[in-house]
C-alpha cells in the first residue's frame, strides 16, 4: 500500500498531541513533517509540545517547524486557559534539545508541495500558516492533494462564541482567505462531529491496563483538560477534536457530510462563524466538505488499536463496552 504523503499543521494543544500520536501510528501516512502556528499555545511552545508527542512514538526523525506566530491580522488569544500554561495540561516536561526545532514552517509547506507530487495537509489549528502559504506561492497549491481543516461549526454552538469555533475563532483572516482561494476543497471536521468524540475516564482507566509510558503520557496530559470540560460544560472526560480530523483523513466512511460553499466571517459578533450555505442562497461554486456525521466509536477503536500497538486483541475485546 502506498503511504499518502501528509504535513500536520497544528497548535499543540493536547489534542493536537493526540492527532500526532495517531497520525505518526497510522501506517497508510507518510508525516513529513510538522509545522506550527500559534493558537492554543504560541507557536514556540507548541513546537516543543509537538516533539513530545514524537518522541512518544520514537519518531523525532520527524522535522517541526515553527511557523506564524501571530494571527494575520488579530491579536493573538490563546487557550492556555484549556490546555494549561504549557499548552499539556502543565505536566512542564522537561525540554527535548534535539534535534532542533526549525524556523520557516510557511516556506516548509511551499517546498514541499513543489517538490513532492500528491501531498495533503492536514490542520488541526488555525489556518494562520496555510494562508501565508497560498498568498506567498498559490501556484504550489496547485499540487495540493487534499485538505482536511479542523474547525468552524454548522448546526452546533461554537466554543468561543454562540457561533464561532476556536481555530477559525482565532485567526478569522486566514480562515476565510484559505477557503476563498484554494482551488482544493477543504473538508471541514467541525465541531458538529468532533464534539461527540469524547475521551472518558473509562477509556483512561482501560488504556492504563494496557501501554504504561503511552498511558501514563495521555492520562498525564488530558487531566487538566477533563478538569475544564467539567467546569466549564459539565462534561466527564474531554473532548478530543484534533485526532478526528486524522481519522477521517484515513478512513472516509467515519463521518458523513456534505458540499458546500463556506466562507468565515471576520469580524463583528459572528467573528469566526464558518457560514455554511448549505442550500445555496449565494449561488457560489462548492468549495468545501461539511462533515456532519460521525461513527464515534470506531473512531475510538482506530484510535486507540494504533496507539497502542500489540494490545488489538485486548481492545477488540472490550469493543461496544467502553
Ligand atoms: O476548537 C477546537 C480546536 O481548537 C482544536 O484544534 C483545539 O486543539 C484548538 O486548536
Ligand atoms: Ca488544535
Amino acid at each position: 500500500m502506498e503511504k499518502r504523503k501528509v504535513i500536520i499543521d497544528c497548535d499543540p494543544g493536547i489534542d493536537d498531541s493526540l492527532a500526532i500520536l495517531l497520525a505518526v501510528n497510522s501506517p497508510e501516512l507518510e508525516v513529513l513533517g510538522i509545522t506550527v502556528c500559534s493558537g492554543n499555545v504560541p507557536a514556540k511552545l507548541g513546537a516543543k509540545n509537538a516533539l513530545k508527542a514524537l518522541q512518544m512514538c520514537s519518531s523525532l526523525h520527524i522535522p517541526v517547524y515553527i511557523g506564524e506566530e501571530e494571527p494575520l491580522k488579530r491579536k493573538l488569544v490563546t487557550a492556555q486557559d484549556t490546555h494549561g500554561e504549557d499548552g499539556v495540561g502543565e505536566k512542564f516536561y522537561e525540554e527535548i534539545k534535539t534535534p532542533s526545532i526549525k524556523d520557516g514552517g510557511v516556506d516548509f509547506i511551499i517546498n514541499i508541495l513543489k517538490n513532492h507530487d500528491k501531498v495533503s495537509i492536514i490542520a488541526l489549528g488555525p489556518l494562520t500558516n496555510i494562508a501565508k502559504a497560498i498568498m506567498k506561492d498559490k501556484e504550489a497549491f496547485n499540487n495540493l492533494d487534499e485538505i482536511i481543516s479542523m474547525g468552524g461549526a454548522y448546526r452546533i454552538h461554537g466554543n468561543c462564541s454562540p457561533v464561532a469555533e476556536f481555530n477559525y475563532w482565532v485567526d478569522p483572516h486566514s480562515a476565510d482567505y484559505v477557503y476563498k482561494n484554494l482551488s482544493t476543497k477543504i473538508h471541514m471536521v467541525g465541531l458538529d462531529v468532533t464534539r461527540k468524540i469524547v475521551l472518558t475516564p473509562n477509556i483512561i482507566e482501560f488504556i492504563n491496563r494496557l501501554d504504561e509510558r503511552m498511558a501514563k503520557y495521555i492520562t498525564e496530559i488530558t487531566r487538566f483538560y477533563i478538569d475544564f470540560h467539567w467546569e466549564q460544560e459539565g462534561i466527564i472526560g474531554c473532548v478530543i477534536n484534533d485526532p478526528l480530523a486524522v481519522a477521517y483523513f484515513i478512513d472516509r466512511s467515519i463521518c458523513k457530510g456534505f458540499e458546500s460553499y463556506v466562507e468565515v466571517v471576520e469580524d463583528g459578533i459572528a467573528m469566526g462563524q464558518s457560514i455554511v450555505d448549505s442550500v445555496g442562497f449565494y449561488k457560489n461554486k462548492t468549495n468545501a466538505v461539511v462533515l456532519t456525521e460521525v461513527e464515534e466509536k470506531r473512531f475510538m477503536y482506530m484510535f486507540l488499536k494504533r496507539v497502542f500497538k500489540g494490545y488489538e486483541n485486548v481492545i477488540d475485546s472490550v469493543e461496544g463496552v467502553i
